[in-house]
């Protein structure tokens, strides 16, 4: 039985680890596990953020993650973790372009959509892709953002991430254009109106038999 909830500060670990497996290509990924339970610990922990978990079983199938002002959220992060994060993040921090990468990531953020709120992860178990449980962790997220007065929030994907970017286009988000957070590396920026996210009838039914090949 699948139940999507408010992710659990236990969770935080499973978090990472899936992040890390399942988006490896990503910035944050090559950060490291430590640095990535810190951020994910965070955002569990902040209150203007929303992380929802998928538990089959209570094993962790998905996850989504949103900030209502990522910018704030990453400046609270920096102010209150600095160290921390910088020491969990030494070995990267010390191979060539990750200190400049680190500025981009959080520079970033303003830029393109004027929408302060953001869906920052979502990541679905291979075992589960295909079944319709992304649309549903994009659905309770958007009514949570609903719940706190946000009406439009943005996301940003690496465009490498066909997979990702299918999706996005799919649920009916539109594309604003493309960004380079680091150089020679193209993302793309889409928006979402809330209230289209949760209308009537916008009832994905997730179902593991239904599953497709993951790519
Ligand atoms: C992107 C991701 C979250 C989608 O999860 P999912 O649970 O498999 O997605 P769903 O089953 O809810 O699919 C919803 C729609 O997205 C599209 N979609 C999902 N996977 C797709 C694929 N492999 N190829 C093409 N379209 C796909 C389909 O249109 C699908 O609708 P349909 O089933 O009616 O055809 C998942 O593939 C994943 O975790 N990828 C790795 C992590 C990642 O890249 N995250 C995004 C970071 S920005």
């Amino acid at each position: 039985m699948l139940k999507i909830e408010q992710a659990n500060i236990v969770l935080y670990r499973g978090l990472a680890t899936l992040h890390r497996q399942e988006i490896e290509t990503s910035f944050l990924s090559k950060l490291g596990d430590p640095f990535l339970e810190l951020l994910y610990r965070s955002m569990i922990e902040s209150d203007g953020t929303i992380c929802l978990a998928a538990l089959d079983q209570g094993e962790l199938a998905g996850f989504v993650c949103g900030c209502e002002n990522t910018a704030h959220f990453y400046k609270e992060f920096l102010r209150r973790h600095f160290f921390s994060a910088f020491i969990r993040a030494v070995p990267a921090v010390f191979r060539r372009g990750t200190v400049k990468g680190v500025y981009e990531s959080l520079r970033y953020a303003g830029s393109l959509s004027a929408h302060p709120a953001e869906l920052v992860s979502i990541v679905v178990r291979d075992d589960w892709r295909g079944s319709g449980l992304a649309a549903g962790l994009l659905k309770e997220l958007a009514i949570e953002f609903e719940r706190r007065g946000v009406t439009d929030f943005k996301v940003v994907a690496g465009s490498n991430l066909a997979t990702a970017n299918a999706f996005y286009r799919k649920m009916g988000l539109s594309a604003i254009g493309t960004i380079e957070v680091h150089a020679g590396v193209v993302s793309h920026v889409y928006e979402a109106h809330v209230p289209d996210l949760i209308k009537p009838g916008q009832n994905p039914t997730i179902k593991k038999s239904d599953m497709r090949e993951s790519k």
